[in-house]
């Protein structure tokens, strides 16, 4: 006798994530229902190393999977026969890291007969909002901050992107990171800036010593963060050769101002230009604190809603892999298992 699930006529996609340092899988009922988000994160591991190590991260990747996909699957109250349908991150990443989720997608719709999606990972962290909000739908403009990403696109629709800026040089992320490490924070750096230059009672001050706001050539949405970061790295330097103590939450303040300031001033204005009444963040920066008080705010002048998603979905995870795999689907897209990963792949 079949086994009962909670599976109730629903259309089922199991997600699978594992571009970086995070194995995750979820399982979504219809359009962005999801009864469980697992992720094993390998963050602890790489720390040792102030970075993540690719080969160490696919080595973990493939020691985890097979445990996390089979914690979504329960946690979900179905059983693997309940999955309609498999969806992967195929890129961008790094490669050895996102194989390892690739082959095990492969196998499972090999297996269980059953169709695959490879997911574009910027994509899917531009649907993760949707996954807390029912109503939320294209059209609207997407801001993804995060350790390897910065983009500003234009979401037409579902399946219409168009990319309006992005980083020439660092993502926002990396920029956080690298401060945070010569602040002496330890990796990742970006929540750990975060909380020292915002932590409360003793709030860093940004205004102690400014670094460099760059906005590029008038009018475009790209952004550059080296110079900022770079800035920082000397002035820390050469207080250092002076003697001088330096408040570490002062200069993680001044730092985070110097960047957020640019990304809500460029968001704003692209929102404006595409004609868009809603933005939408995501990423891992997009749970930063002073970013989401700075936007709130300016969203709130210029008449614009504004989403992102709560902090775990902000992070790589499954939950928006299995979204965005459902509606590229219902829009056509399917892979076959010659489907390959790629390290850059263009939305
Ligand atoms: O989206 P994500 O998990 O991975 C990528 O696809 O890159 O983002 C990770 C990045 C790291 O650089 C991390 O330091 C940063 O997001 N991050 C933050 C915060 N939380 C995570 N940066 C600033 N403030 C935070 N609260
Ligand atoms: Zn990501």
């Amino acid at each position: 006798m079949k086994k009962k699930t909670m599976k109730n006529n629903k259309f089922v996609t199991l997600g699978i994530e594992s571009s970086c340092d995070e194995t995750a899988a979820a399982v979504i009922f219809n359009d962005r229902e999801y009864k469980s988000n697992i992720i094993a994160s390998q963050t602890d591991i790489h720390a040792v190393f102030g970075g993540v190590v690719p080969e160490i991260a696919s080595r973990h990747h493939l020691e985890q999977i097979n445990a996390v996909v089979e914690l979504a699957v329960k946690e979900a109250e179905i059983t693997f026969d309940d999955i309609d349908l498999i969806g992967v991150t195929k890129g961008p990443g790094l490669v050895g890291a996102l194989l390892i989720g690739v082959a095990t997608a492969k196998g499972l719709a090999f297996a269980l007969k059953k169709p695959l999606v490879g997911v574009n990972h910027i994509k899917a962290h531009s649907f993760a909002a949707l996954l807390e909000n029912p109503g939320l739908k294209p059209p609207y403009l997407s801001l993804i901050v995060s350790g390897g990403h910065t983009d500003l696109i234009d979401v037409k629709d579902y399946d219409d992107f168009d990319v309006i800026g992005k980083t020439r040089d660092d993502a926002i992320g990396e920029a956080y990171d690298k401060v945070a490490r010569v602040l002496g924070l330890g990796y990742p750096g970006g929540p750990k800036l975060d909380k020292l230059a915002t932590g409360g009672a003793a709030d860093g001050d940004p205004h102690g010593v400014e670094f460099k706001r760059v906005y590029l050539e008038k009018d475009s949405f790209d952004f550059s963060f080296s110079g900022t970061k770079t800035g920082v790295l000397n002035y820390l330097n050469s207080q250092k050769q002076k003697g001088n103590e330096v408040n570490r939450a002062d200069i993680a303040a001044a730092f985070q101002l110097s960047v957020i300031e640019v990304v809500v001033e460029k968001s704003i204005k692209a929102a404006q230009k595409t004609k868009h009444d809603k933005i939408v963040m995501g990423g891992g920066v997009a749970s930063n604190t002073l970013l989401r008080k700075m936007m709130e705010e300016a969203c709130q002048k210029a008449g614009i809603d504004l989403y992102y998603p709560s902090a775990v979905l902000c992070t790589d995870n499954a939950a928006m892999v299995g979204c965005c795999a459902f509606y590229d689907y219902k829009n056509g897209k399917e892979d076959g298992l010659d489907m390959d990963a790629f390290a850059n792949l263009p939305l």
